[in-house]
């Protein structure tokens, strides 16, 4: 049976050839905190929400790149236990971290 989630989170976990000029999510350690945030999510017993890795969503220069849907929220997750926490509280349910928002 197909479940509605309640929200998407997406975190970008692209990696980019170091030759390039352009950083990526990955080299911030970008999939380690996607699965400490997936992680914590669940141990807070938030079942209603997905947290998913996703390609590069084009603000490589702000990443660790996340954009929370349907209110298309844009985060700026730092590789930080408490960052993490703070941002699991908006998934729960709670309003947006709002000091990790993504800055333009
Ligand atoms: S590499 Fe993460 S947003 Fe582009």
């Amino acid at each position: 049976m197909t479940e509605n989630f309640r929200l998407h989170a997406f975190v970008c976990t692209n990696q980019r050839d170091p030759k390039k000029p352009r950083e990526c999510c990955a080299s911030k350690n970008a999939l380690d905190v996607m699965t400490r945030l997936k992680r914590a999510a669940k141990a807070a017993g938030i079942n209603d929400i997905r947290v998913n890795k996703a390609g590069c969503l084009d603000r490589c220069e702000q990443g660790i790149s996340c954009v929370v849907y349907p209110n298309g929220i844009w985060y700026t997750i730092p590789d930080d236990d408490k960052a993490i926490a703070r941002i699991v509280e908006h998934l729960a349910g709670g309003k947006a971290a709002d000091e990790f928002l993504m800055v333009e």
